[in-house]
């Protein structure tokens, strides 16, 4: 159903699709962290994906998430089978100069075939966990599987802890651990097929309700950019 106010479409879920519903949520929450996930399975064989479900969803305990879609068939993708295998995961963070690998690696390559390999990427062992790290990615966090929550048939939805990172030496100081954002130069996932830059990024600090009061005194805008 779908009705409308003066300058809003209302859009009731319960009337749409499952792809009309993705539609309308990928279209929306934007742009969202893309997860570029290197697992192994059992025998060791490494598998790269990227998943844009996906945040940091706590920092004590240190926790991640994103969910995964069955594959039209039903059958799980490699990425949940080989962290339902191991209990471990790597999140690897795609910056604009791999992008194109990245995607490389969301080809669905019979399960023999190595995404990382066709990519032209290398990769090593983790410290903590045994799933590798892509060693070009600016940034690698190492995860332990907390839970897997089914979603229902089509899909689940992963949590990890967060054991270690690996953080280029270029892009942070090791006491301070501020993260340069313009020169981590990290992708997001648009609508459709889209991607965006996140070089053009501002600050704005939360001000004490004090601050806040002096500012609508003086006329101060509260974001200038
Ligand atoms: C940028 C991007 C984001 C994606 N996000 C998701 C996602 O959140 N969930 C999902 O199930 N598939 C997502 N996909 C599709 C998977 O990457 C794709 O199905 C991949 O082949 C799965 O690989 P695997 O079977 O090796 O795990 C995404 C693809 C791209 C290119």
């Amino acid at each position: 159903m779908t009705s409308k106010s003066d300058t809003h479409y209302g859009i009731d879920f319960s009337q749409l699709t499952p792809h009309e519903c993705y539609k309308v949520l990928i279209g929306s929450i934007v742009p969202r962290p893309i997860a570029w996930i290197t697992t192994i399975d059992n025998s060791g064989r490494v598998n790269a994906a990227p998943f844009s479900f996906f945040n940091a969803l706590s920092a004590d305990p240190p926790l991640v998430g994103f969910g995964i879609q069955r594959k039209a068939d039903g059958v799980e993708k490699d990425t949940l089978r080989n962290i339902q295998e191991t209990g471990v995961f790597t999140i690897n963070i795609v910056n604009n100069s791999l992008v194109e690998a990245m995607s490389i690696c969301a080809i669905a390559f019979p399960e023999q075939d190595s995404e990382l390999v066709a990519a032209g990427l290398s990769s090593e062992n983790g410290i903590l966990v045994p799933s590798p790290r892509i060693l070009d990615a600016p940034v690698s966090l190492e995860c332990n599987k907390t839970m897997i929550i089914p979603t229902g048939p089509k899909g689940e939805i992963v949590l990890g802890e967060v054991v270690f990172a690996h953080i280029h030496q270029d892009l942070c100081d090791p006491e301070k651990l501020h993260i340069d954002q313009q020169l981590l130069d990290a992708v997001g996932r648009m609508g459709g097929q889209g991607y965006s830059l996140t070089r053009e990024y501002f600050d704005l600090s939360v001000k004490s309700v004090d601050e806040w009061a002096a500012s609508q005194d003086s006329g101060e805008r509260i974001w200038s950019k």
